[in-house]
């Protein structure tokens, strides 16, 4: 599974980059508005930090306005994926898009409905929103299940890629389901590496090294 990281800050991109397993990045106008600069700067930015596929999000919700953004952000670099809205207008622009080919992000996805009709338009990628599924009472990481049955069933090539993760849960259960990339806040990220029962391990380990008697 791809691991992507959900940010606008190319501090924490830097960091999470580093560490050698990043193979990807998303925002969203949320995201972008924390870190206060404009979103073209941004993300020119966060493309010369990562190689792999970086989403900037598209503020405009009529057809006609979201090509016009989505040209725009895609002329940042060739690694650029326009994430769209699932709505009307936003099927509409990806197929559009599709047929340039420019990658989409269908993002704001709640069901399994929703995705299969952002895979016929041509997506490249689906974000259900497990989290905010999670907040409202659902099982988000069912929506990820019932996606990937579905996909499954027609060969759709439309990557899941698991959104709104909240804790490194979703991420192993994404892994066990087979979703084709998670994107992980930076917080979550730290919490997939660390186990207490490392750091006691190790802390063991540095205590005994020392008891070792050096060749003389
Ligand atoms: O970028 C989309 C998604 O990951 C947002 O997550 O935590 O705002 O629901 P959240």
């Amino acid at each position: 599974m791809k691991l992507f990281i959900d940010t606008a800050d190319v501090q924490e991109i830097r960091d999470a980059a580093s560490l050698g397993l990043l193979d990807g990045v998303t925002t969203n106008p949320t995201l972008v508005a924390r870190v206060g600069r404009p979103m073209r700067e941004v993300l020119t930015e966060i493309c010369e930090i990562v190689s792999g596929p970086v989403s900037g999000e598209v503020l405009a919700t009529t057809y006609d306005e979201m090509l016009v953004e989505a040209r725009e952000l895609a002329s940042i670099a060739p690694n650029i994926v326009v994430k769209i809205p699932l709505i009307a207008d936003g099927l509409r622009a990806v197929k559009t898009l599709t047929q340039e080919g420019i990658k989409t992000n269908v993002t704001l996805c709640f069901s399994p409905i929703q995705a299969m009709l952002a895979a016929k338009a041509g997506a490249t990628y689906i974000s259900p929103f497990v989290g905010r599924l999670d907040d409202v009472g659902h099982e988000g990481m069912e929506l990820v299940d019932q996606i990937l049955e579905i996909y499954g069933n027609y060969e759709v090539d439309t990557q899941v890629l698991v959104a709104s993760v909240r804790s490194p849960n979703h991420v192993l259960t994404a892994m066990r389901m087979g979703a084709d990339v998670a994107t992980i806040p930076f917080n979550v990220i730290g919490q997939l590496i660390k186990h207490p029962l490392t750091d006691v391990g190790l802390a063991r380990f540095i205590e005994d090294g020392r008891k070792i008697k050096q060749e003389a």
